[in-house]
């Protein structure tokens, strides 16, 4: 927590979401639990937001580890292209209105991909989307926004999880979006990027929020399983690293009237 600034003190003209970037396996989900346990208190966000593709045994989610994240203080989850790895989630993402899987599947697709929450006195609007270089062709991820934006038209706070590869396609989307939406923040990559920003409209921008879980695997698999495949290029079955766990998260302050972004900070825990 080193670094981390306390200006996150309660003030009734913001509010304040946290967003966790992808939980990897039990490491993830059981780290999320100890560093929330002091970082809710101390930081105090109105709305806990993680990205939840890889939190089963790094592939998927179940109701499991949905609890697991729940317990921890996390109110909603988003997903990615992970998201039906666990063939369980087909059934739970239609009854957990919390869990968001990318809009731009196509029509018909179980869940759904955008979700309204209360947040004190404030309608936040949580949308998934995918990038779709260097991932399945998906519908397009800006005209599926749009869309979802014009059928919300009066909600003003809005936070975008925009699950891509590209930096540029997670830019594209932020400037896309900027004065449209509170956030927009990227997932996927499991590297945390320091170009955190407010766009000239008020939107918040990070490309990637980074990973939450094993920190010393490769993007929180087993680095021995992950190289094996890439020297030998022989199938290789991954598993979730064990050792020392990270967390990696991004707060963002929004003015409680008009949802434009005052602050945007990156947060990152490590074990030792
Ligand atoms: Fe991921
Ligand atoms: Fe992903």
């Amino acid at each position: 927590m080193d670094g981390l600034v306390d200006h996150h003190v309660s003030d009734e003209s913001m509010l304040k979401v946290l967003f966790i970037g992808d939980v990897v396996g039990l490491p993830g989900t059981s780290y999320t639990t100890n560093v929330l346990k002091n970082l809710i208190p101390r930081l105090q966000p109105d709305l806990v937001i993680a990205n939840g593709e890889n939190a089963v045994h790094g592939r998927g989610l179940n109701r499991p580890a949905s609890d697991a994240l729940y317990d921890a203080g996390v109110e909603i989850i988003t997903l990615g292209n992970h998201c039906w790895d666990q063939r369980e989630l087909i059934s739970l993402i239609d009854v957990d209105e919390r869990i968001v899987r990318p809009a731009n599947y196509p029509p018909g697709t179980p869940g759904r991909g955008y979700t309204l929450c209360r947040v004190l006195d404030v309608e936040v609007l949580v949308i998934n989307l995918m990038g779709r270089t260097f991932l399945p062709a998906l519908d397009c991820p800006f005209r599926a926004v749009d869309s979802i934006l014009q059928e919300y038209e009066g909600i003003s706070h809005v936070i975008v999880d925009m699950h891509a590869e590209a930096t540029s396609e997670k830019l594209a989307m932020g400037w896309y979006l900027d004065g449209r939406v509170s956030a927009v923040i990227g997932t996927h990559t499991h590297v945390q990027t320091a170009d955190e920003r407010i766009l000239p409209g008020g939107t918040a921008v990070l490309t990637d929020v980074g990973m939450t879980g094993p920190r010393d695997g490769i993007l929180g698999m087993d680095r021995t399983l992950v190289t094996r495949r890439m020297v030998t290029q022989m199938p290789v079955r991954f598993e979730v690293a064990s050792g020392a766990r990270q967390f990696s998260a991004v707060m963002v302050q929004l003015d409680r009237q008009t949802g434009k972004a005052l602050h945007i900070e990156r947060i990152y825990i490590s074990e030792h």
